[in-house]
């Protein structure tokens, strides 16, 4: 399965509207054992901030571009200091550019076609949005069943009370969501909390 998955299982999904808190966040995330963030380009400081939290963030902490709906957002995002793209879904162009730039790619399924086109063009983990609209674990049971070589990141939906059921699934390398780091927090530049969140999603799954 996609390597640059595996000492990630759990993806922080970061909207803010301010670029200061960058190097704080990832230092907050570092310090719970969460080694990677995901910038969504949903604001308007959003490249700011990934710019802020690549330049800043602690050795070995990689940080990557969320919610990528083109070739020039994928273009900003690896100037930005992005090392992985995530769409909400399938766009072979966002594909296709994320890896001419060397850049890592978790593009967004919601059926099995799109499974089936990741698959063709040569990808071993998507992401599965909205996770928990789509039926959860019993829609990835059913994807997995018939893609058994294909990798699902659950997003949309997850939290504290489903992450470790869906990390024990043998298919699913990760997850992702905001609730590590809520919008209205930090927004509001409060980091409290963020440690704390990441530790015990990280050993909630090692239980
Ligand atoms: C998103 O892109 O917003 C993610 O899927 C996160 O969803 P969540 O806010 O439900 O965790």
């Amino acid at each position: 399965m996609t390597d640059w998955l595996r000492p990630h299982p759990i993806i922080p999904v970061v909207v803010a509207d301010r670029s200061d808190i960058g190097a704080d966040l990832a230092q907050a995330l570092d310090a719970g054992g969460i080694a990677c963030a995901e910038i969504t380009l949903r604001t308007p400081h959003a490249l700011e901030l990934l710019a802020a939290m690549s330049a800043g963030a602690p050795r070995g902490f990689v940080v990557g571009a969320g919610t990528v709906l083109d070739e020039e957002q994928v273009n900003r995002a690896a100037d930005a200091g992005a090392t992985f793209i995530v769409s909400p879904g399938y766009d072979p162009a966002v594909v296709d550019r994320a890896r001419a730039l060397g850049l890592a790619v978790l593009p967004g399924v919601a059926t099995a076609s799109e499974v089936q086109r990741a698959r063709r063009d040569g990808l071993d983990a998507v992401k599965l949005f909205p996770a928990d609209r789509l039926g959860g674990l019993a829609m990835i049971e059913a994807l997995a069943a018939v893609f058994p070589d294909m990798g699902f990141v659950p997003s949309g939906g997850v939290g504290p009370d489903n992450a470790a059921a869906y990390l024990a699934h043998s298919a699913v390398p990760a997850v992702s969501g905001s609730w590590l780091a809520p919008r209205r927090q930090l927004d509001a530049g409060d980091l409290s909390g963020v440690t704390e969140r990441g530790r015990a999603a990280l050993q909630a799954r090692a239980a």
